[in-house]
Order: structure tokens, then C-alpha cells, then sequence
């Protein structure tokens, strides 16, 4: 089955981007096909509501990368979303990825329905809840299932590299990886 995780900050070698590493890593081991995906960093629009998804189904209008991340979330039987906290909420382009995306599957017959999801992201101090908040309520408007693991997916680090030193955040998101492989059997 496939693992999809989706980063969206913009260092791509910063601690979201190692904490998605660390839950897809779980999925590889256990013989699941994994892909990261780069989203922070990249130009990117918000949804214009202009409606090209009703009338297209399956692709957005404004012809970027999110038409090309869309089908890969629709093939995917795991999302992982992952942003580290600004201002305690999302990376602007992981909320691009929130709300444009999410038409595309609602004017395409909710087709994230019963896939798995799962939000992680880097704090260096509080926000970290509302920013996972966001993520989760993409999950659950979706029709989708969310699994938990032993705390909030959530690491204490700030400049990149910070994640590797919370023990409790990689055991956190090895959990969720377990998790995540755990329910992929069970839905099989
Ligand atoms: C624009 C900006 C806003 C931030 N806002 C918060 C915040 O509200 N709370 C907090 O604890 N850390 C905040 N941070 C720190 C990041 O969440 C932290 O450095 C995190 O580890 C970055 O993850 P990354 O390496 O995946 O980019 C902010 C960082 C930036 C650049």
C-alpha cells in the first residue's frame, strides 16, 4: 500500500521534513511504497473559488504543482501532512494544499473517503496544537480516518536538525508510524 507525506515547510531538510522521514521510514520497513513530497518553498496560490473544480473534476484551474500533488493524494492510501507552526497555525502553502485540494476531492465525489491521515509538525515553543487542528479537520471533512499515537505529533525544535535531539518526539512519531502500518492491515 502507499504512504504519501506531504511537507510543508519550506526547509526541506528541516525537522517536519525529518519527522515525516522517521513515520514513512516505519511504512518502508514494513514493505510499504512511501513518497515525500516538497510542498513549502513553492510558489503557490490560494483556491480562487472559481468553481473549475465542479466543472473539472479531479483538477484545479489554477495549473501549478498542486495539480500535479492531487492525484498522487487520490492514489495514496496514507497521507501524512506535515507543517511546522507560524504564528501558531499552518505554513501558508500547506494551507494551498488544505483548501485547494480538498475542493478537487469534494467536486470529485470525496474521493480522500477512508484513506488514513495523519498531521505532524515542529514547534519551537506553543501553537502546535492549532496548527495539527488544521490538518486533522482537512482529515475528518474528508470522510477520512485518523489514528493517534502516545502524545500530540508534535516536536520541541527550532533551528533544523533540532528534532534529532526529542527522544520523546521520534518515539512520537514512530508510534504513528506503527500506527499508520497497523491500520493499513487492518483495512487492508
Ligand atoms: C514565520 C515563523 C513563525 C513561527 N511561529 C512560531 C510559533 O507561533 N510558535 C513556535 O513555537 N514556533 C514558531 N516558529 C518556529 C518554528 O515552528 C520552528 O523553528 C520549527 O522547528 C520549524 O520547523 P521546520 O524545520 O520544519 O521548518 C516560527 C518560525 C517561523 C519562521
Amino acid at each position: 500500500m502507499k504512504v504519501l507525506a506531504v511537507n510543508g515547510s519550506p526547509r526541506a531538510d528541516g525537522n517536519t521534513s525529518h519527522m515525516l522521514k522517521t513515520v514513512l521510514a516505519v511504512a518502508e520497513t514494513a514493505g510499504h511504497e512511501t513518497e515525500l513530497y516538497q510542498a513549502g518553498g513553492r510558489a503557490v496560490r490560494g483556491c480562487q473559488s472559481c468553481g473549475g473544480c465542479r466543472k473539472h473534476p479531479g483538477s484545479c484551474a489554477i495549473d501549478d504543482w498542486i495539480n500535479e500533488l492531487y492525484p498522487k493524494m487520490a492514489a495514496a492510501d496514507a497521507i501524512v501532512l506535515g507543517s511546522p507552526t507560524y504564528f501558531s497555525d499552518l505554513t501558508p502553502e500547506m494551507k494551498a494544499v488544505i483548501d485547494r485540494t480538498g475542493y478537487i476531492a469534494g467536486g470529485a465525489g470525496k474521493s480522500l473517503s477512508r484513506k488514513i491521515g495523519a498531521a505532524v509538525g515542529a514547534v519551537r515553543r506553543a501553537g502546535s496544537i492549532h496548527t495539527l487542528d488544521s490538518m486533522n479537520h482537512f482529515f475528518l471533512i474528508n470522510d477520512m480516518v485518523v489514528p493517534g499515537s502516545t502524545y500530540w505529533n508534535m516536536s520541541i525544535a527550532r533551528g533544523e536538525g533540532e528534532y534529532e535531539n526529542d527522544a520523546e518526539g521520534i518515539r512520537t512519531m514512530t508510534r504513528l508510524g506503527e500506527n499508520i502500518v497497523w491500520l493499513l492491515e487492518k483495512l487492508g
